[in-house]
């Protein structure tokens, strides 16, 4: 019986707009298909693999930044951002991937960074070349240090990937980086910057993209006095609850928003901006007001463990506070910057994840475990009311490559951190595409990241036929969505056994329910007429839903 409903709100007459349920896929390109042999992915085989996407059934990528980079973060280091990195290709091959995208029927997101730009833009070479006091200086955070030589950084901020967030130039002052030294943040107080970001977002729309993906949404804005943020006050990197935090989720984000809002209305068509904003739930919806984004990443699960009351608390905490703004929710299992569900999920509760590939205990790990769990949690993303992302080899239960040599690690966190973290190399090795050959199917090359030796039986090839197979489980259950799931918000979260069963389970509009067995027994599934998808085996009949599984249900 539901014990709890809500959202119930039909959406009556007109087509709603395509992101509001979008199924949007993640295309870390660096790793997707390699079509010239070099060992970093590229346009021509993203172009490849369209096919691939559209019989998965999915409704947009989301292409991380493929803009002309040094790649000293993957590409969130832009040089510029009107051409395509010669690595991944050309201008004309990403307009005809846009075009051939919209032949398939899946819309295209890229991915615009606006709190840095790379230490190789035009931008920062004229300023570092510069004189102090040059106004090309103003267009970032560049200033004179503390002490009696100017020998200190200007605050004592840290950056997110370790160190201090201060780089000093030769001419003795200093420049802020909340990343990487490579990716120096830009002066939004400076109107130039908004004005050249606003002309890229032009330059992009023109070229028929649906929508952008703003990289680090909440970092925009520093406080003009540049206060030190005071160490000793708790994680000062972690989200900000501090109203009046010195560079996490100032007010004046919003203004800026709204300008690009403005840009996009110029446009026919439903394009969207979704914001990468680590904020606090509380202050999410500020982001999401009428005139700002249209979507925020919900990251809720992704930072959730496999336990029953956690999934329960965010469904119902997502969907309300969606609800409250007129939006509707985001639902996000992984991505580009974590550990991927397969291994996260094969851990036990509380273990640190950023720290144990380092440092174990390595024997803890559920492999089998890991793999249900992912299976399951696909199906609660998928039946959610709101859009999706899949992080590309999600799709095919691919595991987090935890123990990658540390000779072969890319992640500027690797060095940033002085070798207390791994970093991100882990989701992001590339994708096997066959079961056996040069990188499995990857491309003709060696790839950019070694994948382990038995990743073949992982591979599309190995899963497009076998019923039973994670790939074929994705497929059936975004055929299901498609049918049964999209019409409308709908979620009553249903109520199917006793306190300890460990069961979450709800139902959509169209009657289909979803029942998941966090807990350690089997548990009768209830009353229904047929099981639509199920986690475990294609087929598989059985009256009871097996620990770690799931079942859609009419
Ligand atoms: C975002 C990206 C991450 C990148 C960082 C800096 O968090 O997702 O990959 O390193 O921004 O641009």
């Amino acid at each position: 019986m539901p014990d709890s409903s809500f959202t119930h709100r039909k959406q009556g007459g007109g087509e709603l707009p395509w992101w509001r349920h979008g199924l949007v896929y993640q295309v870390y390109i660096r790793s997707f298909a390699d079509a010239n042999g070099d060992g970093t992915g590229d346009v021509n085989g993203l172009r490849s693999r369209l096919p691939y996407l559209r019989e998965l059934g999915i409704d947009a990528i989301w292409i991380n930044p493929w803009y002309q980079s040094p790649l000293a973060d993957g590409g969130y280091d832009v040089a510029d951002y009107r051409q395509i990195e010669p690595r991944f290709g050309n201008l004309a091959q990403a307009e005809a991937l846009i075009a051939e995208a919209h032949d398939h029927d899946i819309k295209v997101i890229t991915d615009v960074v606006p709190n840095h730009t790379s230490d190789q833009h035009a931008w920062f070479r004229e300023a570092v070349t510069a004189a102090p006091g040059h106004p090309s200086r103003n267009r970032y955070h560049i200033l004179p240090g503390k002490g009696a030589n100017g020998e200190k950084p200007p605050t004592d901020w840290p950056s997110v990937f370790g160190g201090p967030a201060w780089a000093r130039l030769p001419d003795g002052e200093w420049y802020l980086h909340l990343f990487a030294p490579e990716q120096p943040d830009l002066n939004w107080a400076n109107p130039e910057v908004n004005e050249g970001f606003q002309d890229m977002l032009r330059f992009w729309l023109d070229r028929g993209v649906d929508g952008f993906r703003v990289d680090v949404a909440h970092g925009l804005v520093k406080h003009p006095d540049y206060p030190d943020v005071n160490h000793d006050s708790g994680d000062v990197l972690a989200t900000a609850k501090d109203r009046n935090h010195p560079f996490w989720d100032r007010d004046g984000i919003h203004d800026i928003v709204r300008t690009w809002r403005t840009v996009l209305e110029e446009y026919p068509g439903d394009r969207m901006m979704v914001a990468e904003a680590w904020v606090d739930p509380e202050r999410l919806p500020l982001y999401l007001r009428p005139d700002e984004y249209h979507q925020s990443f919900n990251f809720a699960l992704v930072e959730s463990e496999w336990d029953a009351e956690d999934f329960a608390a965010i469904i119902e905490k997502s969907t309300r506070a969606a609800a409250e703004v007129g939006s509707t929710p985001t639902w996000v299992l992984s991505n580009h910057d974590v550990m991927r569900q397969a291994t996260r999920y094969g851990l036990p509760k509380g273990t640190k994840l950023r720290t144990w590939p380092l440092t174990g205990p390595f024997d803890v790990l559920d492999v089998d475990a890991g793999a249900r769990r992912a299976r399951a949690a696909a199906l609660v993303m998928l039946g959610l009311p709101g859009s999706a992302y899949l992080y590309q080899g999600e799709e095919l239960g691919l595991p987090e490559v935890w123990d990658l040599p540390p000779e072969v690690l890319d992640d500027p966190v690797w060095e940033n951190s002085h070798h207390a973290q791994k970093g991100r190399d882990g989701c992001r090795v590339p994708i096997p595409w066959t079961v056996d050959g040069p990188s499995f199917g990857f491309g003709p090359g060696e790839p950019w990241l070694p994948q382990p030796e038995d990743w073949g039986s992982l591979s599309v090839a190995a899963q497009d036929d076998d019923p039973d197979s994670t790939l074929s489980l994705y497929r059936d259950a975004i055929a299901a969505r498609r049918r049964y799931c999209m019409d409308d918000d709908s979620l009553e979260i249903l109520d199917v056994g006793g306190p300890d069963d460990h069961v979450v389970a709800f139902r959509r509009g169209s009657g289909l329910s979803c029942v998941v067995n966090f807990g350690p027994g089997v548990v009768r599934l209830p009353d229904h007429t047929e099981v639509v998808v199920r986690s475990d085996h294609h087929g598989h009949d059985s009256a009871d839903l097996a620990p770690d599984t799931a079942a859609w249900l009419l």
